[in-house]
């Protein structure tokens, strides 16, 4: 092709206009076909291929929910455990084998993570409408985005195109995600080395506006920290034994005990009245940086769900797993 535009371009000088025309056609081809396989997420990748996946997805997630509140909030934590660790591309999901451990036995994941029947469900759904296109790292994000909404939180377009890991890292699992007990240089640091700012962090972490935690994540908070409401510490104390090892330590309490399967922006008010559950809660409004963060998020929920939309998205952006690398997975909880 490009011979016959050069043999044409010499023919005479009334086609070598077409010509040029033609060899500017032909690079902006090229450059736009290299730009596919690239790493790039967008909001219509499906949009020939399977455009009937977000009703797919959203159907299961709104059933999932009106049997259980709290399930949206599982799923949600759910793609920020993926995310965190090698990027987005549904490692989480891939089950434990005799010889294969993966991440969800990791500390931060095991009995505490869930959802994945949710993502087993909707993962049979879109096969049913479009076999083999659509991977579990998108589902995961979509079924994320539609909990927040369905939970009364704002809504965005999800970016897609990501594919499927084949293996899972327990080790990174362990060391990425941030524990309850972190400090606020810890939290910033962690978001940091997955390339999200503080900023991101805070408004983030107002994601435990909704679901619930064990007792184990925080006990040590309500026994032990001094900048914490003494009516809500009792409160948390009476269902939640000092004593480690019982079966208690699995009891839950609310992340948010004013509307717990709300998207509101009470989780920032809590922070101000000293009723964070959680230690890494508090520590984002105890005297520090962040304080400023969270009282504007307190005063404005538009401006907490605007910042949560934008670090959502830049979430979703973590090392994407793009083709030619990984698989559509026919099954989430194992490689092909
Ligand atoms: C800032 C650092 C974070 C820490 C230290 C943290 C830690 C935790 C812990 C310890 C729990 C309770 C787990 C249990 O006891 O089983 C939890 C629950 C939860 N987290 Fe986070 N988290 C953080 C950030 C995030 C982010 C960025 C999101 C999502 C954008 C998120 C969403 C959730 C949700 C929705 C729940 C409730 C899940 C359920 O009820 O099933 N968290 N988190
Ligand atoms: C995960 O939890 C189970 C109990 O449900 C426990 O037996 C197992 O040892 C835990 N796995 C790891 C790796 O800690
Ligand atoms: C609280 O602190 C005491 C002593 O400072 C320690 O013995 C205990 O293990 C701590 N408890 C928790 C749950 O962190
Ligand atoms: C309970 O376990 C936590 C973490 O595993 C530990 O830090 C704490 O010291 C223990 N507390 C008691 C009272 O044994």
């Amino acid at each position: 092709m490009i011979v016959k535009t050069n043999m044409r371009l010499f023919s005479s000088s009334s086609s070598s206009l077409c010509s040029t025309i033609t060899i500017t056609c032909i690079l902006v081809i090229f450059t736009v076909s290299m730009g596919c396989c690239q790493a790039q997420l967008s909001t219509d990748f499906y949009k020939k291929a399977c455009p009937n996946v977000f009703a797919a997805v959203n159907s299961v997630v709104k059933a999932a929910i009106a049997k259980e509140k709290r399930m949206g909030a599982s799923l949600l934590r759910l793609h920020f455990h993926d995310c965190f660790v090698q990027g987005c591309d549904g490692s989480i999901l891939l089950d434990d084998t005799s010889s294969f451990t993966g991440e969800k036995t990791a500390g931060p994941n095991n009995n505490s993570i869930r959802g994945y029947e949710v993502i087993d469900q909707i993962k049979s759904k879109v096969e049913a409408v479009c076999p083999g296109v659509v991977s579990c790292a998108d589902i995961v994000a979509i079924a994320a985005r539609d909990s927040v909404v369905l939970l009364g939180g704002p809504n965005w377009e999800v970016k897609v195109g990501r594919r499927d890991s084949k293996s899972a890292s327990p080790n990174g699992a362990n060391s990425a995600l941030p524990p309850p007990t972190s400090s606020l240089n810890n939290l910033i640091t962690l978001f940091s080395a997955v390339g999200l700012s503080t900023k991101d962090m805070v408004v983030l972490s107002g994601a435990h506006t909704i679901g619930k935690a064990r007792c184990t994540s925080f006990k040590g908070r309500i026994y032990n920290e001094s900048n914490i409401d003494p009516s809500f510490a009792t409160k948390r104390r009476a269902n939640c034994p000092f004593t480690n090892g019982t079966a208690r330590d699995n009891n839950l309490a609310p992340l948010d005990h004013k509307t717990p399967n709300f998207f509101d922006n009470s989780y920032f008010n809590n922070l101000l009245h000293k009723k964070g559950l959680l230690h890494s809660d508090q520590v984002l409004y105890d005297g520090g940086a962040t304080d400023s963060l969270v009282e504007a998020y307190g005063k404005n929920e538009q401006a907490f769900h605007n910042d949560f939309v934008a670090a959502m998205i830049r979430m979703g952006d973590i090392a994407p797993l793009t083709a030619p690398k990984g698989q559509i997975r026919k099954n989430c909880r194992k490689p092909n």
